[in-house]
């Protein structure tokens, strides 16, 4: 089976072909163009997936060596993300579906980040728990197993991408802020200063970020940097006010389900200190990482969970449309 996957759920332009479970080819452009705004601007993004969409698929075949006619399917991502963008990806697909007569497939962009774990670890079993951390999304999953999933918490506010989106734009560091607070954070005490770590009640397994955000900006107001205490200090200690939360609430999900592994997946997934933190908290669990070309927007992931969820026998009706406030369950 040889599917063709196209991801244009926000900035990142992709598409990726995936054959019996191999990715072939994963082409993924991002759009720096928002950088100067500090974060995306929807309209701009439509048009440049509409620009880019074909190049990226033409390029993506190209990479796999194949031709089009040697495609089954078409996955493609048709929610959560920004209404136009999900309709220029959805519109894209099914205008080539239909001229190549082929089946396509909706693709829920939050399972496909979940189920990108099995592609850096194609022997992960089902029960697991997922901490889905992205842009938009901060969740904890208990994935039972494939179209079976229970969702245990998630944030009342601001998704943990964003907190590092928006710590990084008061930072003045630009967009988008989790790789580049990460990178600025080396070097820096974690511990110089406490920020506060929202929702920690006894049982809870729900996030709030939106009281961080707030607290870093009055701190930016009256700081001023000396040689004990350092900006790269300050951006230190607010990632790790990010990242002891995210690890807590893993820890209590993984008691609450009594799960022996646990994964994590989104954009935020990429984070080296959140991998290494999880390690050390949670010494007696199995845990799994995408990898990280696979954490942040890609349409391997896409392609990947469109080949699973394809059956030949089964007829697809083209009547799907965008789903912005797609729901995983
Ligand atoms: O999954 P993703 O690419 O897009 C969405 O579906 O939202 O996630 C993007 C988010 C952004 O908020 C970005 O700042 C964050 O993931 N991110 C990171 C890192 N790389 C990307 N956050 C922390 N550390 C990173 N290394
Ligand atoms: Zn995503």
């Amino acid at each position: 089976m040889t599917i063709l996957g196209i991801e244009s759920s926000c900035d990142e332009t992709a598409a990726a072909v995936c054959r019996d479970g191999q990715i072939l080819s994963s082409i993924v452009s991002s759009q720096s163009i928002h950088e100067k705004y500090g974060g995306v601007v929807p309209e701009i993004a439509s048009r440049e997936h509409e620009k880019l969409l074909n190049l990226i698929v033409l390029e993506s075949l190209d990479k796999a060596t194949i031709g089009i006619d040697d495609l089954n399917a078409i996955a493609v991502t048709h929610g959560p993300g920004l209404a136009g963008t999900l309709l220029t990806g959805v519109s894209f697909a099914k205008g080539l579906g239909i001229g190549l007569q082929i089946p396509v497939i909706p693709i829920n962009h939050l399972e496909a980040h979940i189920f990108a774990n099995f592609l850096a670890v194609p022997s992960l079993k089902f029960p697991f728990v997922c901490l889905l951390v992205s842009g938009g999304h901060t969740q904890l999953w208990l994935i039972k197993e494939m179209n079976n999933y229970h969702l245990l918490g998630e944030t009342r506010d601001d998704a943990a991408g964003e907190a590092f989106d928006k710590g990084a734009r008061i930072f003045g560091l630009g967009y988008p802020g989790g790789p580049v607070i990460e990178k600025e954070a080396i070097g820096g005490n974690p511990s110089a200063h406490l920020f506060p770590r929202g929702l920690m009640g006894k049982d809870s397994l729900e996030f709030s970020f939106s009281g961080l955000k707030t607290s870093l900006l009055y701190f930016m107001d009256e700081f001023e940097e000396t040689e004990s205490l350092t900006k790269k200090d300050i951006i230190a200690s607010y990632q790790q006010a990010i990242i002891d939360t995210l690890v807590e609430k893993m820890k209590r999900a993984i008691e609450k389900s009594e799960v022996k592994t646990c994964v994590i997946a989104g954009g935020v997934a990429a984070n080296q200190c959140l991998r290494n933190s999880l390690k050390v908290a949670l010494p007696e669990i199995q845990i799994l990482f995408p990898d990280l070309s696979y954490c942040t927007d890609n349409a391997a992931m896409i392609s990947y969970l469109g080949e699973l969820k394809y059956k030949p026998s089964e007829h697809i009706s083209m009547e799907f449309s965008v789903n912005p406030n797609l729901k995983l369950a």
